[in-house]
């Protein structure tokens, strides 16, 4: 029971037509658009675009049709009487364009107004679904990627929330189980020869210790020793290691979580080790199933399509970041017992899980159909790359810190909210409030208005530009829609029952015929995953409210 968007409102129609046209061709399926804007100009709100294909199909045929608007016309002509259109006309190679009645939108809009923006969305065929986002790695550095990682995850966990999946997992995925532990542990242990002395503060800078590890690690071969041994104590489980491990975690989490306050947005952890456990029976099952072969003292397994194996247990019998990934995805199947599950990483992992998926669909794990549930979808995003074109770093070329980057956002609208004159009737906590949802916001809607499996650069003015195509201007349109309800002096609600939209000015009716939109754009936006249809779709309706309905219009409660 998906709401009728206006598009597919129309194809109903046009599919009548179309019956009584071709009569012979049921394969004809209305091909229906919204126009666009040619020169400055729109032939109709929507176009039918049949005719030509028809023509080409029918071509040598015995039919009677002249030509493509020859068909275009008796499409028109066949058009059963309806209200929703005004008129149609036949232009081009026979494009049916059509004009929708303005009193036909009007009362779709206070329906679509009255029944409330959950009316608008498109049910899913699920129920569960995770989003595997964000996931940043322990005491590495969460970088600018993992930012768009946690962006566009949390974007698509809201889309799907709306779109009334029941339950969606927000999953933080986070890299706590790598080899990187062995050598961390062993310069802690070093420093701190008593575990109870360490402190949070003396690893607080994670990256630093990070850093100083690594170079131990690479120029003392006794060293590097120790910590090859560190992984496989704590692997086994020893507690001095464990405990260790612990307070490791806990630092980088205090860290990541602040990013993701800052952001509102809110995950579940659960990180690599929580697999652990789940691998060996995983690979015994594979095994059965005679998916695991032996290769170079690797056990790997091979699928369809790709040259080189996936590794599923190293040489050295260690487990890797596919190994607990065959494992996560078991559990998340049959313990979890999800119907779809969403991994949103860099288009760099493509592969990875093109493999994985593959191997679930060997093993017969996963539906032959990639489109069945329950499905697995891998989302890809481009880089981040700096003013440059390089990747995005700090001018001494380290990773930007991300707490840094949403600080520094925060602050330049800060100045920018006191440059102007009426900010000293604001208090200093409406100030700080106002940095925040226009900082942040700007730095979330510049990752997600761009189609993202695209590079971005990144850049502050550019984000920051109240004029532009930013999260600012948004903002800036629906404050000043606050401000006509609050002046109003009405109670919205009441107007929302007893109120009736007219668009009389075209100024209104293109905003009307904007918000009935919605539906369509929203469908496209959710069966691609593409948040940008949503952010072009915003755009577009701020601009038309600001530059055509704010300022032509006036508003009668
Ligand atoms: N930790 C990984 C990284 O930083 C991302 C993990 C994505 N999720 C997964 N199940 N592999 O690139």
């Amino acid at each position: 029971d998906n709401p009728a968007s206006v598009k597919r409102q129309l194809a109903q129609l046009f599919d009548l037509s179309l019956r009584a046209t071709v009569p012979d061709e049921p394969d004809v399926v209305p091909l229906i658009d919204a126009c666009a804007v040619k020169g400055g100009v729109k032939f109709g709100d929507y176009q039918c675009n049949n005719a030509m294909g028809i023509w080409s199909k029918m071509k040598g045929k015995q039919t009677g049709f002249r030509g493509p608007p020859a068909i275009g016309q008796a499409i028109v002509n066949n058009l059963p009487p309806s209200e929703m259109i005004d008129s149609c006309s036949v232009a081009g190679p026979g494009f049916v364009n059509v004009v929708l009645s303005k009193k036909w939108i009007a009362e779709s809009l206070q329906r679509m107004l009255i029944d409330g923006i959950n009316s608008w969305a498109p049910r899913l065929p699920v129920k569960r679904a995770l989003i595997d986002f964000s996931s940043p790695n322990i005491a590495k550095e969460m970088h600018v990627g993992h930012l768009r990682s946690t962006i566009i995850g949390d974007t698509l966990a809201r889309m799907l929330e709306f779109s009334r999946v029941e339950c969606v997992i927000r999953r933080n995925h986070v890299g706590d189980w790598g080899t990187q532990f062995g050598m961390l542990i062993t310069n802690l242990f070093e420093k701190f020869p008593n575990p109870d002395d360490v402190s949070e503060a003396d690893i607080g800078d994670l990256q630093a210790f990070y850093k100083a590890s690594k170079v131990r690690f690479d120029s003392d071969p006794e060293f590097k020793l120790r910590a090859q041994q560190a992984v496989v104590r704590l692997q086994s489980g020893e507690i001095k290691y464990r405990k260790a491990w612990k307070q490791i975690c806990d630092v980088s989490r205090a860290e990541f979580d602040k990013v993701y306050q800052r952001l509102g947005v809110q995950l579940e952890e659960r990180g690599e080790s929580f697999y652990n456990p789940y691998i060996p029976g995983v690979l015994e099952k594979l095994d059965n199933l005679g998916l695991i072969e032996e290769s170079d003292g690797a056990r790997v397994i091979y699928v369809e399509g790709v040259d080189i194996p996936l590794i599923a247990v190293k040489r050295d019998g260690g487990y890797n970041y596919f190994t607990t990934d065959l494992a996560s995805l078991w559990y998340r199947l049959n313990e979890e017992k999800l119907e779809w599950i969403v991994y949103v990483t860099d288009i760099g992992q493509q592969q990875h899980f093109d493999m994985l998926f593959k191997a679930y669909r060997r093993a017969g794990w996963l539906p032959k159909d990639e489109n069945a549930y329950p499905k697995c979808t891998h989302i890809g995003f481009g880089l981040v790359l700096g003013e440059d074109g390089k990747r995005f770093r700090t001018r001494s070329s380290e990773v930007v810190r991300l707490v840094d980057l949403l600080d520094e956002a925060k602050r330049r609208c800060k100045i920018a909210i006191l440059e102007r004159d009426t900010a000293k009737d604001w208090s200093e906590e409406e100030i700080e409030k106002t940095s925040e949802a226009i900082g942040y916001g700007a730095v979330k809607y510049a990752d997600l208005k761009i189609n993202r499996l695209t590079n971005y650069t990144f850049n502050f003015d550019q984000m920051l530009n109240d004029k532009g195509n930013t999260a600012v201007y948004l903002l800036y349109a629906h404050a000043r829609i606050c401000s006509i309800i609050r002046k109003s002096g009405k109670d919205i609600e009441e107007v929302k029952r007893n109120g009736k939209i007219v668009l009389d000015h075209e100024d209104e009716r293109a905003l009307g015929l904007h918000l009935l939109q919605f539906p369509e754009v929203y469908e496209e936006a959710c069966t691609y995953l593409l948040p940008n249809f949503l952010c072009e779709y915003l755009y577009n309706l701020a601009e038309i409210f600001t530059k055509k309905f704010y300022a032509n219009c006036q508003v009668y409660f």
